[in-house]
Protein backbone atom coordinates (compact mmCIF):
# COMPACT_ATOMS: atom_id res chain seq x y z
CA UNK A 1 0.00 0.00 0.00
CA UNK A 2 1.10 3.63 -0.58
CA UNK A 3 2.93 5.51 2.22
CA UNK A 4 -0.06 7.67 3.15
CA UNK A 5 2.63 10.19 4.76
CA UNK A 6 3.99 10.92 1.67
CA UNK A 7 0.17 10.85 -0.24
CA UNK A 8 -0.71 13.45 2.24
CA UNK A 9 1.97 15.72 1.39
CA UNK A 10 1.75 15.64 -2.12
CA UNK A 11 -1.72 16.36 -1.78
CA UNK A 12 -1.46 19.56 0.75
CA UNK A 13 0.85 20.86 -1.54
CA UNK A 14 -1.33 20.58 -4.36
CA UNK A 15 -4.46 22.32 -2.83
CA UNK A 16 -1.55 25.18 -1.60
CA UNK A 17 -0.32 25.85 -4.78
CA UNK A 18 -3.55 25.91 -6.49
CA UNK A 19 -4.54 29.11 -8.38
CA UNK A 20 -8.36 29.13 -8.59
CA UNK A 21 -11.92 27.94 -7.67
CA UNK A 22 -11.67 25.25 -10.58
CA UNK A 23 -8.41 24.03 -10.01
CA UNK A 24 -9.08 22.70 -6.41
CA UNK A 25 -12.38 21.62 -7.30
CA UNK A 26 -10.66 19.56 -9.68
CA UNK A 27 -8.61 18.36 -6.87
CA UNK A 28 -11.63 17.97 -3.85
CA UNK A 29 -12.77 15.50 -6.80
CA UNK A 30 -9.54 13.33 -7.17
CA UNK A 31 -8.85 12.98 -3.82
CA UNK A 32 -12.14 12.76 -2.02
CA UNK A 33 -15.37 12.28 -5.04
CA UNK A 34 -16.69 9.01 -5.40
CA UNK A 35 -13.81 7.67 -7.56
CA UNK A 36 -11.37 10.02 -5.70
CA UNK A 37 -8.23 8.28 -4.64
CA UNK A 38 -8.63 8.62 -0.96
CA UNK A 39 -12.06 7.42 -1.15
CA UNK A 40 -10.86 3.92 -3.07
CA UNK A 41 -8.12 3.63 -0.07
CA UNK A 42 -11.42 3.71 2.07
CA UNK A 43 -12.40 1.22 0.16
CA UNK A 44 -9.65 -1.01 0.24
CA UNK A 45 -9.79 -1.01 4.04
CA UNK A 46 -12.42 -3.84 4.10
CA UNK A 47 -9.80 -6.38 2.51
CA UNK A 48 -7.20 -5.85 5.55
CA UNK A 49 -7.33 -7.55 8.39
CA UNK A 50 -9.12 -6.08 12.04
CA UNK A 51 -6.20 -5.28 13.49
CA UNK A 52 -4.50 -3.51 10.01
CA UNK A 53 -7.68 -2.02 9.65
CA UNK A 54 -7.80 -0.21 12.90
CA UNK A 55 -4.44 1.18 12.48
CA UNK A 56 -4.73 1.77 9.03
CA UNK A 57 -8.36 2.80 9.00
CA UNK A 58 -7.48 5.53 11.77
CA UNK A 59 -4.53 7.07 9.62
CA UNK A 60 -6.46 7.27 6.31
CA UNK A 61 -8.64 8.81 8.53
CA UNK A 62 -7.02 11.87 9.81
CA UNK A 63 -5.88 11.28 6.03
CA UNK A 64 -9.24 12.33 4.75
CA UNK A 65 -10.12 15.12 7.37
CA UNK A 66 -6.74 16.93 6.67
CA UNK A 67 -7.00 17.11 3.27
CA UNK A 68 -10.72 17.59 3.70
CA UNK A 69 -9.79 20.69 6.19
CA UNK A 70 -7.31 22.01 3.79
CA UNK A 71 -9.46 22.09 0.51
CA UNK A 72 -12.42 24.05 2.45
CA UNK A 73 -9.29 26.74 3.59
CA UNK A 74 -7.98 27.18 0.83
CA UNK A 75 -11.68 28.24 -0.99
CA UNK A 76 -12.73 30.15 1.75
CA UNK A 77 -8.57 32.01 0.85
CA UNK A 78 -10.12 31.88 -3.38
CA UNK A 79 -13.30 33.08 -2.64
CA UNK A 80 -11.85 35.82 -0.76
CA UNK A 81 -9.29 37.02 -2.86
CA UNK A 82 -11.62 36.94 -5.75
CA UNK A 83 -14.38 39.15 -3.87
CA UNK A 84 -11.38 41.34 -3.35
CA UNK A 85 -10.31 41.51 -6.86
CA UNK A 86 -14.25 42.10 -8.23
CA UNK A 87 -13.93 44.84 -5.57
CA UNK A 88 -11.14 46.47 -6.42
CA UNK A 89 -12.03 46.35 -10.29
CA UNK A 90 -15.49 47.79 -9.62
CA UNK A 91 -15.25 50.24 -7.22
CA UNK A 92 -16.93 53.91 -8.11
CA UNK A 93 -14.66 56.64 -7.80
CA UNK A 94 -17.52 59.05 -5.97
CA UNK A 95 -14.80 61.76 -6.76
CA UNK A 96 -15.60 61.55 -10.46
CA UNK A 97 -17.66 64.16 -11.94
CA UNK A 98 -21.26 63.45 -12.50
CA UNK A 99 -22.32 62.33 -16.00
CA UNK A 100 -24.32 64.28 -17.74
CA UNK A 101 -27.65 62.76 -18.37
CA UNK A 102 -28.82 65.22 -20.60
CA UNK A 103 -28.36 63.24 -24.13
CA UNK A 104 -30.69 60.38 -22.65
CA UNK A 105 -33.43 62.15 -20.77
CA UNK A 106 -34.70 63.67 -24.54
CA UNK A 107 -36.18 67.27 -24.53
CA UNK A 108 -39.54 68.67 -26.19
CA UNK A 109 -39.02 70.29 -29.39
CA UNK A 110 -39.61 73.88 -29.41
CA UNK A 111 -42.49 73.29 -32.07
CA UNK A 112 -44.40 70.96 -29.46
CA UNK A 113 -43.97 73.38 -26.79
CA UNK A 114 -45.60 75.88 -28.78
CA UNK A 115 -47.90 74.33 -30.28
CA UNK A 116 -49.22 73.44 -26.71
CA UNK A 117 -49.12 76.71 -25.36
CA UNK A 118 -50.99 77.68 -27.96
CA UNK A 119 -53.32 74.81 -27.37
CA UNK A 120 -53.69 75.63 -24.10
CA UNK A 121 -54.38 79.43 -24.58
CA UNK A 122 -56.62 78.95 -27.32
CA UNK A 123 -57.86 76.39 -24.75
CA UNK A 124 -59.08 78.00 -22.29
CA UNK A 125 -60.49 80.99 -24.09
CA UNK A 126 -63.16 78.02 -25.16
CA UNK A 127 -61.36 76.63 -28.63
CA UNK A 128 -61.69 72.95 -29.41
CA UNK A 129 -59.59 71.05 -31.53
CA UNK A 130 -59.81 70.14 -34.71
CA UNK A 131 -57.53 67.88 -36.89
CA UNK A 132 -57.51 67.10 -41.03
CA UNK A 133 -54.91 64.86 -43.15
CA UNK A 134 -51.47 66.37 -44.20
CA UNK A 135 -52.28 64.75 -47.49
CA UNK A 136 -55.35 66.71 -48.55
CA UNK A 137 -57.32 66.45 -51.91
CA UNK A 138 -57.27 69.48 -54.00
CA UNK A 139 -60.84 70.00 -53.34
CA UNK A 140 -60.60 71.18 -49.56
CA UNK A 141 -56.95 73.02 -50.20
CA UNK A 142 -57.78 75.25 -52.69
CA UNK A 143 -61.49 74.71 -54.43
CA UNK A 144 -63.37 74.66 -51.12
CA UNK A 145 -61.60 77.61 -49.87
CA UNK A 146 -62.64 79.87 -53.38
CA UNK A 147 -59.50 78.89 -55.06
CA UNK A 148 -60.54 77.43 -58.54
CA UNK A 149 -58.14 75.88 -60.72
CA UNK A 150 -57.52 78.58 -62.70
CA UNK A 151 -56.61 81.14 -59.52
CA UNK A 152 -53.11 83.04 -59.36
CA UNK A 153 -53.10 82.22 -55.52
CA UNK A 154 -52.90 78.35 -56.32
CA UNK A 155 -49.24 79.87 -57.65
CA UNK A 156 -48.48 82.01 -54.47
CA UNK A 157 -48.48 78.27 -52.70
CA UNK A 158 -45.85 76.15 -54.36
CA UNK A 159 -47.44 73.30 -54.01
CA UNK A 160 -46.25 69.84 -53.59
CA UNK A 161 -48.76 67.69 -56.32
CA UNK A 162 -48.66 63.69 -55.02
CA UNK A 163 -48.41 61.58 -58.35
CA UNK A 164 -51.63 59.43 -57.35
CA UNK A 165 -55.49 60.48 -57.40
CA UNK A 166 -57.24 58.68 -54.47
CA UNK A 167 -60.20 56.20 -54.96
CA UNK A 168 -62.22 59.22 -55.66
CA UNK A 169 -60.46 60.32 -58.42
CA UNK A 170 -59.68 63.37 -56.77
CA UNK A 171 -56.52 65.23 -57.25
CA UNK A 172 -53.73 65.16 -54.05
CA UNK A 173 -51.67 67.54 -52.86
CA UNK A 174 -49.41 67.88 -48.94
CA UNK A 175 -51.80 71.03 -48.00
CA UNK A 176 -50.27 74.08 -48.38
CA UNK A 177 -52.08 75.44 -44.88
CA UNK A 178 -54.48 74.05 -42.15
CA UNK A 179 -57.45 76.20 -43.85
CA UNK A 180 -58.86 72.66 -45.23
CA UNK A 181 -59.57 71.75 -41.70
CA UNK A 182 -61.94 74.48 -41.80
CA UNK A 183 -64.53 73.18 -44.24
CA UNK A 184 -63.94 69.73 -43.69
CA UNK A 185 -64.80 70.61 -39.87
CA UNK A 186 -68.14 72.79 -40.19
CA UNK A 187 -69.29 70.15 -42.87
CA UNK A 188 -69.80 67.59 -40.12
CA UNK A 189 -71.43 69.80 -37.88
CA UNK A 190 -73.94 72.79 -36.85
CA UNK A 191 -73.01 76.06 -36.38
CA UNK A 192 -71.85 78.02 -34.15
CA UNK A 193 -67.97 76.18 -34.27
CA UNK A 194 -65.19 77.78 -32.46
CA UNK A 195 -62.51 76.07 -32.32
CA UNK A 196 -58.56 75.55 -34.07
CA UNK A 197 -56.58 73.10 -35.76
CA UNK A 198 -52.73 72.99 -35.28
CA UNK A 199 -50.75 70.98 -38.05
CA UNK A 200 -48.02 70.57 -40.23
CA UNK A 201 -48.12 72.32 -43.59
CA UNK A 202 -46.26 71.73 -46.96
CA UNK A 203 -44.86 74.54 -49.59
CA UNK A 204 -41.58 73.56 -51.98
CA UNK A 205 -39.36 76.37 -50.55
CA UNK A 206 -36.24 76.64 -48.45
CA UNK A 207 -34.25 79.16 -47.36
CA UNK A 208 -33.57 80.96 -43.87
CA UNK A 209 -36.73 81.84 -43.24
CA UNK A 210 -38.75 78.79 -44.92
CA UNK A 211 -38.99 75.01 -45.00
CA UNK A 212 -40.49 72.84 -47.29
CA UNK A 213 -42.49 71.38 -43.61
CA UNK A 214 -43.93 74.21 -41.24
CA UNK A 215 -46.82 74.24 -38.93
CA UNK A 216 -49.45 76.47 -38.65
CA UNK A 217 -52.57 76.77 -36.26
CA UNK A 218 -55.51 77.21 -37.65
CA UNK A 219 -58.41 79.23 -35.48
CA UNK A 220 -62.14 79.71 -36.33
CA UNK A 221 -65.28 81.15 -34.92
CA UNK A 222 -68.76 80.82 -36.59
CA UNK A 223 -71.98 81.85 -35.22
CA UNK A 224 -74.58 84.41 -36.05
CA UNK A 225 -72.97 87.69 -34.06
CA UNK A 226 -68.82 87.77 -34.20
CA UNK A 227 -67.88 90.28 -36.08
CA UNK A 228 -64.05 91.96 -37.14
CA UNK A 229 -63.72 93.40 -33.41
CA UNK A 230 -63.91 90.01 -32.12
CA UNK A 231 -61.13 89.19 -34.01
CA UNK A 232 -59.01 92.03 -33.10
CA UNK A 233 -59.53 91.20 -29.07
CA UNK A 234 -59.11 87.91 -29.60
CA UNK A 235 -55.52 87.94 -31.59
CA UNK A 236 -54.85 91.07 -28.73
CA UNK A 237 -55.55 88.61 -26.51
CA UNK A 238 -53.99 85.57 -27.47
CA UNK A 239 -50.47 87.26 -28.35
CA UNK A 240 -50.68 89.50 -24.83
CA UNK A 241 -50.98 85.93 -23.22
CA UNK A 242 -48.31 84.24 -25.76
CA UNK A 243 -45.59 86.45 -25.12
CA UNK A 244 -46.21 87.04 -21.53
CA UNK A 245 -47.17 90.69 -21.77
CA UNK A 246 -49.30 93.41 -19.62
CA UNK A 247 -50.30 95.38 -23.04
CA UNK A 248 -49.43 94.70 -27.06
CA UNK A 249 -50.28 96.79 -30.36
CA UNK A 250 -51.14 95.13 -32.76
CA UNK A 251 -51.60 96.31 -36.35
CA UNK A 252 -53.84 94.92 -38.63
CA UNK A 253 -53.54 95.52 -42.60
CA UNK A 254 -55.33 95.31 -45.42
CA UNK A 255 -54.55 91.95 -47.71
CA UNK A 256 -56.08 89.94 -49.73
CA UNK A 257 -56.57 85.92 -48.72
CA UNK A 258 -59.42 84.06 -51.38
CA UNK A 259 -61.32 82.67 -48.49
CA UNK A 260 -61.44 85.52 -46.34
CA UNK A 261 -63.45 88.83 -47.14
CA UNK A 262 -62.15 91.58 -45.88
CA UNK A 263 -58.62 90.09 -45.25
CA UNK A 264 -55.99 90.82 -43.03
CA UNK A 265 -52.19 91.07 -42.01
CA UNK A 266 -51.70 90.93 -38.42
CA UNK A 267 -48.53 92.52 -37.14
CA UNK A 268 -47.24 92.99 -33.39
CA UNK A 269 -45.08 96.12 -32.48
CA UNK A 270 -41.22 95.07 -32.29
CA UNK A 271 -37.79 96.07 -31.76
CA UNK A 272 -35.08 95.18 -33.98
CA UNK A 273 -32.78 97.62 -33.03
CA UNK A 274 -30.64 95.35 -30.87
CA UNK A 275 -28.97 92.30 -31.19
CA UNK A 276 -32.49 90.22 -30.08
CA UNK A 277 -35.52 90.92 -31.84
CA UNK A 278 -37.75 92.14 -28.86
CA UNK A 279 -42.32 91.79 -28.95
CA UNK A 280 -43.87 94.57 -27.34
CA UNK A 281 -41.87 97.50 -27.56
CA UNK A 282 -39.81 99.47 -30.00
CA UNK A 283 -41.42 100.97 -33.50
CA UNK A 284 -41.49 98.04 -35.85
CA UNK A 285 -43.88 95.63 -36.88
CA UNK A 286 -43.50 92.21 -37.73
CA UNK A 287 -46.30 90.21 -39.42
CA UNK A 288 -47.37 87.36 -37.37
CA UNK A 289 -50.61 86.28 -38.72
CA UNK A 290 -53.23 86.12 -42.04
CA UNK A 291 -56.70 86.64 -40.87
CA UNK A 292 -60.30 87.88 -41.97
CA UNK A 293 -64.35 87.77 -42.03
CA UNK A 294 -64.61 84.19 -43.83
CA UNK A 295 -65.57 84.39 -47.17
CA UNK A 296 -69.17 83.68 -47.76
CA UNK A 297 -68.11 81.00 -50.42
CA UNK A 298 -66.46 78.66 -47.95
CA UNK A 299 -69.41 78.79 -45.41
CA UNK A 300 -71.03 78.22 -48.50
CA UNK A 301 -68.85 74.83 -49.21
CA UNK A 302 -69.65 73.73 -46.31
CA UNK A 303 -73.31 73.92 -46.54
CA UNK A 304 -73.82 76.73 -43.93
CA UNK A 305 -76.40 79.43 -44.65
CA UNK A 306 -73.69 82.80 -45.11
CA UNK A 307 -76.89 85.27 -45.10
CA UNK A 308 -77.35 83.89 -41.11
CA UNK A 309 -74.13 82.81 -40.06
CA UNK A 310 -70.32 84.99 -40.06
CA UNK A 311 -67.39 84.52 -38.33
CA UNK A 312 -63.61 85.13 -38.65
CA UNK A 313 -60.29 82.76 -39.37
CA UNK A 314 -56.82 83.46 -38.58
CA UNK A 315 -53.44 81.95 -39.86
CA UNK A 316 -51.03 81.55 -37.22
CA UNK A 317 -47.00 80.52 -38.26
CA UNK A 318 -46.20 78.27 -35.46
CA UNK A 319 -42.61 77.88 -36.04
CA UNK A 320 -42.17 81.42 -36.64
CA UNK A 321 -43.98 82.45 -33.28
CA UNK A 322 -41.46 79.65 -31.65
CA UNK A 323 -38.80 81.76 -33.03
CA UNK A 324 -39.67 84.93 -31.71
CA UNK A 325 -40.88 83.77 -28.48
CA UNK A 326 -37.47 81.52 -27.27
CA UNK A 327 -34.98 83.27 -29.61
CA UNK A 328 -33.96 81.11 -32.30
CA UNK A 329 -32.41 82.47 -35.58
CA UNK A 330 -32.90 80.00 -38.20
CA UNK A 331 -35.81 78.01 -39.10
CA UNK A 332 -33.84 75.38 -40.89
CA UNK A 333 -32.50 73.92 -37.43
CA UNK A 334 -35.69 73.32 -36.32
CA UNK A 335 -35.72 70.62 -38.81
CA UNK A 336 -32.47 69.03 -38.80
CA UNK A 337 -32.29 66.85 -36.64
CA UNK A 338 -29.41 68.08 -34.13
CA UNK A 339 -29.24 66.82 -30.81
CA UNK A 340 -27.10 69.40 -29.69
CA UNK A 341 -29.35 71.95 -31.18
CA UNK A 342 -33.06 70.15 -29.19
CA UNK A 343 -30.65 70.05 -25.88
CA UNK A 344 -30.00 73.81 -26.31
CA UNK A 345 -33.20 75.18 -27.49
CA UNK A 346 -35.53 72.21 -26.33
CA UNK A 347 -37.95 71.76 -22.94
CA UNK A 348 -37.78 69.45 -20.39
CA UNK A 349 -40.65 67.93 -19.45
CA UNK A 350 -41.71 69.81 -16.17
CA UNK A 351 -40.32 73.33 -17.74
CA UNK A 352 -43.39 74.78 -18.73
CA UNK A 353 -46.68 74.00 -17.54
CA UNK A 354 -48.88 73.25 -21.10
CA UNK A 355 -52.65 71.86 -21.19
CA UNK A 356 -51.05 68.46 -21.83
CA UNK A 357 -48.51 67.97 -19.39
CA UNK A 358 -50.05 69.57 -16.57
CA UNK A 359 -49.98 72.52 -14.32
CA UNK A 360 -46.68 73.44 -12.65
CA UNK A 361 -47.42 73.52 -8.95
N1 LIG B 1 -54.25 79.98 -44.86
C1 LIG B 1 -53.55 81.23 -44.92
C2 LIG B 1 -52.10 80.98 -45.32
O1 LIG B 1 -51.60 79.91 -45.08
C3 LIG B 1 -53.61 81.98 -43.61
C4 LIG B 1 -55.01 82.40 -43.26
C5 LIG B 1 -55.82 81.57 -42.50
C6 LIG B 1 -55.51 83.58 -43.71
C7 LIG B 1 -57.10 81.95 -42.18
C8 LIG B 1 -56.79 83.97 -43.41
C9 LIG B 1 -57.58 83.15 -42.62
O2 LIG B 1 -51.43 81.81 -45.85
Amino acid sequence: MIDLVILEKEILEEVKSVKDQDGLEAIRVGELGKKGRISLLMKDLSLLSPEEKKEKGSTLNKLKNNVSNSISEKKEELENTELNNRLLKEKVDVSLPVQSQSAKTGKIHPVSQVMDEISEIFGSLGYQIAEGPDIETEHYNFNALNIPESHPARQMHDTFYMPDKNDNDESLVLRTHTSPVQVRTMEKGEPPFKFISPGRTYRCDSDQTHTPMFHQIEGLVVDEKTHLGHLKWTLETFFKSFFELDSIEIQLRPSYFPFTEPSLEVDVLCDRSGSVLKVGEGSDWLEVAGAGMIHSEVLKSANIDPTKYQGFAFGLGVDRLAQLKYGIPDLRTFFNGDVRWLNHYGFSFLDIPTLSRGLKK
